[in-house]
C-alpha cells in the first residue's frame, strides 16, 4: 500500500512536497491566498506539507537571467505537485526567444511533461447576472476543456524569424503526432464517461491537415469509449456555440492553440477571468496547477486581484495530485459559499480585495473541516 493510501485508509499521516512558483504582476497576490487556504486544509488534513518557493517569469529573468532556473525546473520535476501563479509583463515584453517569460512557462510544461490542461468553468448562479451573455444562456453552464498543452502551434518546429526589414519573414509550425492526439484525447473520453457522456472534439479539419490527423485520431480512439457521445465542430464556429449554448456543453477536447484562446472566451460565462483554475496533467499524478489568467499588469499590485481562480487551482490540486477529492470538494463549496455570501473584488462588481476573499474562504474551509471532522 502506497502513501497515499495509507493515508485514505487513516494509516499515516500523508505527505506532500508542493513548489511554488508565484511568479509576477497579481502571480504572487493570488498565489498568497490558494497557498495559505492550502496549508490549512492540510493542516487539518493531516498532510505533512512541504512548500518550496522558487523562481519563474520576470523575477527570475532578473535574479538569474533565465526566466526558468534549472534549479526551478529541476526541482518541479522531483515534486508532487506545482502551484504557479503568473509570469510575464510590460517590463520584460522586449525579451526575445527563450529569454521571454512566457517561454519558461512553455519549457516548464514541457519539461514535467503535463500534456493535458483542465480548465473546468462552471457559472455559479449568483454570477450569472454578471456575465455579458444572458442569464439565462450562461445559467447551469458545467463544462470542462481539455487543452493539448505540450504540442502543436506552440512547440512546433522550424520556428525562426529570417532576415529585416520589410522582407522581414518569420515562421511558427504546428506540428501534432497521432501519439500526442491520442493521449490527450484519452484523458477527455475518460473524463467525459464520469460525467455527462458527451465530448466536443474542436478542430479546424476543413482546412488543416493536423486537424485531419486530430480528428481520425479521436474517431480511433472513440471506438475503446462507447458510452460516450463524440461530436466534431469547428473552431470557427464551436467559438460561438460557447457563448450560445454553453450550457449543453460537457466535455471539450482541442489542440494548444485553440484551447487557449476558447478558454479564455469561457472566463466571460463564468463572470470574470478571475474565477477559473486549471490542472495540467501527466502521466502519473505530478501535476502543475495554476488560474488560466495571466499577471494582470493593469491591476498588479492594489490587492484587488481575484483570487478564487488560484484558490480553485490549489482545490484541483488536492484532487488530482493528493486524490482528496473529499477536500478538493471542501474547498470548492467553500468558494461557492463565499460567491454565494457576495465575497466580491471588483472585477465582479464588488468591493472586496484579495486577502478579505482570502480570508473568508478560509473562515468556510474551516467552518466545513472542524464541523464533519476529516478523516476519510
Ligand atoms: P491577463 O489575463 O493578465 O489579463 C486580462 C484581463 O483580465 C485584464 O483586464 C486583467 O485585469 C483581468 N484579470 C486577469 N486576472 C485577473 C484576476 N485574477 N482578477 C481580476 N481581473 C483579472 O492577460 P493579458 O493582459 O493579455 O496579459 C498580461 C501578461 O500576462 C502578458 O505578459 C501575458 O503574456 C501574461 N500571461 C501569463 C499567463 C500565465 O502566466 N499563465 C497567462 C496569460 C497571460
Ligand atoms: C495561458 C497563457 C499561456 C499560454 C502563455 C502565457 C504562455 O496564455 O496559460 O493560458 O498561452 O498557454
Ligand atoms: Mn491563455
Amino acid at each position: 500500500m502506497d502513501a497515499r493510501s495509507l493515508a485514505r485508509s487513516g494509516g499515516v499521516a500523508m505527505s506532500a512536497r508542493v513548489i511554488v512558483l508565484p511568479g509576477d504582476g497579481v502571480g504572487p497576490e493570488v498565489t498568497a491566498q490558494a497557498l495559505s487556504v492550502l496549508e490549512l486544509v492540510c493542516d487539518q488534513a493531516d498532510i505533512d506539507l512541504h512548500v518550496r518557493e522558487m523562481l519563474i517569469g520576470g523575477r527570475a529573468v532578473d535574479e538569474t537571467n533565465s526566466p526558468l532556473p534549472d534549479d526551478t525546473l529541476a526541482a518541479c520535476k522531483e515534486a508532487d505537485a506545482v502551484l504557479f501563479g503568473a509570469c510575464g509583463g510590460p517590463r520584460w515584453d522586449h525579451l526575445r526567444g527563450e529569454q521571454r517569460c512566457e517561454q519558461g512557462l512553455l519549457r516548464l510544461r514541457r519539461g514535467m511533461d503535463v500534456f493535458a490542461n483542465l480548465r473546468p468553468v462552471r457559472v455559479h448562479s449568483r454570477l450569472s447576472e454578471l456575465s455579458p451573455v444572458r442569464p439565462a444562456v450562461v445559467r447551469g453552464t458545467d463544462l470542462i476543456i481539455v487543452r493539448e498543452l505540450t504540442g502543436g502551434a506552440y512547440f512546433g518546429e522550424p520556428r525562426e524569424r529570417a532576415g529585416s526589414g520589410p522582407a522581414e519573414t518569420a515562421r511558427d509550425s504546428t506540428v501534432y503526432t497521432a501519439a500526442e492526439v491520442e493521449r490527450v484525447a484519452r484523458v477527455a473520453f475518460g473524463l467525459a464517461r464520469a460525467r455527462r457522456k458527451q465530448l466536443t472534439s474542436v478542430d479546424k479539419a476543413n482546412v488543416l491537415i493536423t486537424s485531419q490527423l486530430w480528428r481520425d485520431t479521436v474517431n480511433a480512439v472513440a471506438h475503446d469509449y462507447p458510452d460516450v457521445q463524440l461530436e466534431h465542430r469547428l473552431v470557427d464556429s464551436f467559438a460561438m456555440e460557447l457563448v450560445r449554448r454553453p450550457a449543453d456543453i460537457d466535455v471539450v477536447v482541442t489542440e494548444n492553440l485553440f484551447g487557449d484562446i476558447l478558454s479564455d472566451e469561457a472566463g466571460v460565462l463564468a463572470g470574470s477571468l478571475g474565477l477559473l483554475p486549471s490542472a495540467s496533467l501527466g502521466v502519473n499524478h505530478v501535476g502543475l496547477y495554476e488560474p488560466i489568467h495571466g499577471s494582470a499588469p493593469d491591476i498588479a499590485g492594489r490587492g484587488i486581484a481575484n483570487p478564487y481562480g488560484a484558490i480553485l487551482s490549489a482545490a484541483l490540486l488536492l484532487r488530482h495530485s493528493l486524490e482528496r477529492d473529499d477536500l478538493a470538494r471542501t474547498v470548492e463549496d467553500a468558494v461557492d459559499a463565499c460567491i454565494s455570501e457576495g465575497m466580491l473584488g471588483p472585477d465582479l462588481g464588488g468591493t472586496h480585495g484579495t486577502e478579505a476573499i482570502g480570508d473568508a474562504v478560509r473562515r468556510q474551509v474551516a467552518l466545513r473541516l472542524t464541523a464533519v471532522g476529516t478523516a476519510s
